[in-house]
């Protein structure tokens, strides 16, 4: 059992604090080492052990690290595309036949347009790396809470090692895909996945403005 005392817990505030969405990364590559330390992380993550299932041959949350440059990056890159082109055709038609939604909808389909123009995935290619957090489908459907837990312990330790950290949502969309499920080599439909991007940030952000915990706290009788 680990004992903390205070500057372990100024330490974890600080680092805390730090943590931000970073989009603008440094060409320099960060060390291999690094990397795996922002995964060992990843791992120590709670995950939803009444709900993992059925056995696989490999561990039930699995990392596939894509440096910038690589075959697997340009092809990864391509097929995330293409998510984004039938992401936003499909929200272009369902926000023409229901005005509600279309409200409701309009900010997020912005979005999309926009990085369709651009022709890049935010994160992918503009970062030194590009990973991919796998976690195996289970009962109740959990797993993109467990990623979430996973990608926030990888992102406070990116933090503690000064690295820029961007979550890669459209990610998420690409556990039933074949061609992406290809390339990682594993089935499609099995795992649930989401992605982030790793590399220098080009410059310090300051930390978030959040309200003090009072404004929003209710304590219940
Ligand atoms: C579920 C979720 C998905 C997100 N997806 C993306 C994303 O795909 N790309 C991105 O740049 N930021 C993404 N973000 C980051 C948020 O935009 C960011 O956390 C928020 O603006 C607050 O900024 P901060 O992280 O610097 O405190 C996501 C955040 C959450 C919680």
């Amino acid at each position: 059992m680990c004992m903390f005392n205070d500057s372990s817990g100024m330490v974890l505030d600080e680092i805390i604090r730090g943590r931000r969405t970073y989009r603008m990364f440094r060409p320099e590559v960060p060390p291999e080492v690094q990397i795996s330390m922002i995964i060992q992380a990843g791992l120590a993550a709670p995950f939803a052990a009444a709900a993992i299932g059925g056995k696989g041959n490999e561990y039930f949350r699995q990392f596939f690290v894509f440096p910038r440059g690589s075959r697997g990056l340009v092809i990864a890159g391509g097929l995330l595309m293409q998510k984004i082109h039938i992401m936003a055709d499909g929200l272009e038609t369902q926000m023409k036949q229901n005005p509600a939604f279309q409200s409701k909808a309009e900010p997020f389909a912005r979005r999309l347009e926009i990085i369709r123009k651009a022709g890049v995935v935010p994160g992918v290619g503009t970062a030194p790396y590009y990973i991919v957090v796998a976690e195996r489908k289970g009962f109740p459907p959990v797993e993109q809470q467990s990623l979430a837990h996973c990608l926030e312990n990888m992102w406070l330790k990116a933090t503690s090692l000064n690295l820029g950290f961007q979550l890669v949502s459209v990610t998420g969309q690409m556990g039933t895909d074949p061609e992406f499920c290809r390339l990682l080599g594993i089935p499609p439909d099995v795992f649930e996945l989401n992605g982030c991007a790793v590399g220098y940030y080009q410059e310090e952000l300051p930390p978030s403005i959040r309200p003090p915990a009072d404004m929003v706290t209710k304590w219940m009788e």
